[in-house]
């Protein structure tokens, strides 16, 4: 079944100069670009993206860096779209994740793990809508 699903490159990956890089594993996967912005996000933007975790007591330091600088989001699709892209991230925390995944490949942190993913239809629909409402 064609899915969509709501990707963030996080500042992280754009400061590192990952953005090709890993935009790359995505396509070559076969999944498409539907839609693509470089964004710099408020505080606001970022406890919306987070609603879930706002009482998290790591979600300040997370916010801290979900606004130190641009992002790319974007709209990937394909079959399966949401569970493919979840499995090629890998597991939150880079120094946990599996070889051959985005963040077991490229990321050392819990936290500055390069990629966000929707983890399901509801979040895909609730997050699609929040960063492309035109979509
Ligand atoms: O991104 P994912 O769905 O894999 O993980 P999450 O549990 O929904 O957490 C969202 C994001 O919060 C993670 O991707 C990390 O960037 C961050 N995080 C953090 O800063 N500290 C933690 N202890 C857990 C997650
Ligand atoms: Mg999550």
């Amino acid at each position: 079944m064609s899915q969509r699903t709501l990707v963030l490159l996080k500042p992280d990956a754009v400061k590192r100069g990952l953005v090709g890089t890993i935009l790359s594993r995505y396509e070559t996967k076969g999944l498409s670009v539907v839609a693509m912005e470089l964004r710099s996000i408020d505080e606001q933007q970022a406890d919306a993206h987070y609603a879930e975790h706002v009482e998290q007591p790591w979600y300040p330091p997370l916010r801290a860096f979900s606004t130190s600088g641009p992002l790319v989001a974007l709209v990937l699709e394909g079959d399966e779209a949401i569970t493919v892209v979840r499995g090629l991230n890998g597991a939150t925390d880079g120094r946990a994740a599996a070889p051959g995944t985005i963040r077991g490949d490229l990321s050392l942190s819990n936290r500055e793990n390069l990629v966000h993913a929707s983890d399901s239809p509801e979040s895909a629909a609730r997050e699609i809508t929040l960063w492309f409402p035109g979509l």
